[in-house]
């Protein structure tokens, strides 16, 4: 028996790391289907691939998750191709871009603010009338490390992300009473294409900064996204933020 077993989950960001990582671990625990959904579909096939041979039928989607349309349309198609469920969603997508303050222009700001926070507004808007329909969900928002403490030359990252996880602390509130469980996922550096973009040195710095003295593996932070998308362990977790960073206490 896995923990997911029979579940049916949305995964956004499914092409890369982290969403890559929830979906293999989705399907090795039982996940019957899952929707991959990116901008990037060339490697959402790669990480669909890899669920199928572990037992889950997967669609991928190619979607902008900062689009309201294509949210329709993501859990218009999900309900189709799955027969009416969604059990699980994970707001997961987002990029990093680096500036201070004062040479931030309002367009990098706003770019960062859409991607990183606005999507998990309209992804968890999207999801919840299914999930109050059938009186069950859980909804995962990656948020980060850097959303509890900030950090210079990324203060729209950090800003967006303490966003996500007021947005879910807030919307835990308003359906603590229903089937429905939202929480946050705060992953310390973790070593994905995300990170590599970094310049080196400044890739160095952030290991240092690590109590660990290294990065996380994408295998280190899925398990605890499998206990909070699971129906038993995950369902007194609400409004939490899971904050799995090496050793950073916040
Ligand atoms: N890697 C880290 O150190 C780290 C640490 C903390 C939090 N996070 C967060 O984890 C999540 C996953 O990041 P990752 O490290 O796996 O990075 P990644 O770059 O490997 O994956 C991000 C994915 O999101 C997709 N994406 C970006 N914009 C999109 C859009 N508008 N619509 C649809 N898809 C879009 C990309 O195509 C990519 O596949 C992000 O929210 C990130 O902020 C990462």
């Amino acid at each position: 028996m896995g923990k997911l077993d029979g579940r049916i989950a949305i995964v956004t960001g499914a092409a890369g790391g982290i969403g890559r990582g929830m979906v293999e671990a989705f399907a090795a625990d039982g996940c019957a289907g899952i929707a991959l959904v990116d901008l990037n579909t060339e490697g959402a096939e790669a990480a669909a691939v890899a669920a199928r041979e572990a037992g889950s039928k997967t669609i991928v989607i190619e979607a902008d998750v900062t689009n309201e349309d294509d949210w329709a349309r993501v859990i218009d198609e999900t309900v189709a191709a799955f027969g009416g469920r969604i059990d699980i969603l994970c707001n997961n997508a987002g990029i990093a871009t680096a500036s201070s303050v004062q040479e931030m222009g309002l367009d990098l700001w706003k770019q960062m603010i859409d991607v990183d926070l606005t999507s998990v507004f309209l992804g968890c808007r999207a999801v919840l009338p299914a999930m109050l329909e059938q009186d069950y969900g859980r909804i995962i928002n990656t948020g980060s490390q850097l959303g509890l403490r900030g950090a210079p030359n990324v203060a729209h990252y950090c800003a967006a992300k303490g966003g996500v996880h007021a947005l879910t602390k807030s919307l835990a509130y308003e359906v603590a009473e229903t089937g429905v469980r939202v929480n946050a996922l705060a992953p310390g550096p973790t070593q994905t294409e995300m990170l590599y973009d970094l310049p080196e040195e400044t890739i160095e710095a952030i290991r240092l900064e690590v109590p660990m003295k290294r990065f996380a593996r994408v295998e280190e932070i899925v398990p605890t996204v499998v206990l909070l998308a699971s129906g038993d362990g995950g369902g007194y977790y609400h409004g939490a933020v899971m904050n799995v960073s090496g050793g950073h206490v916040t």
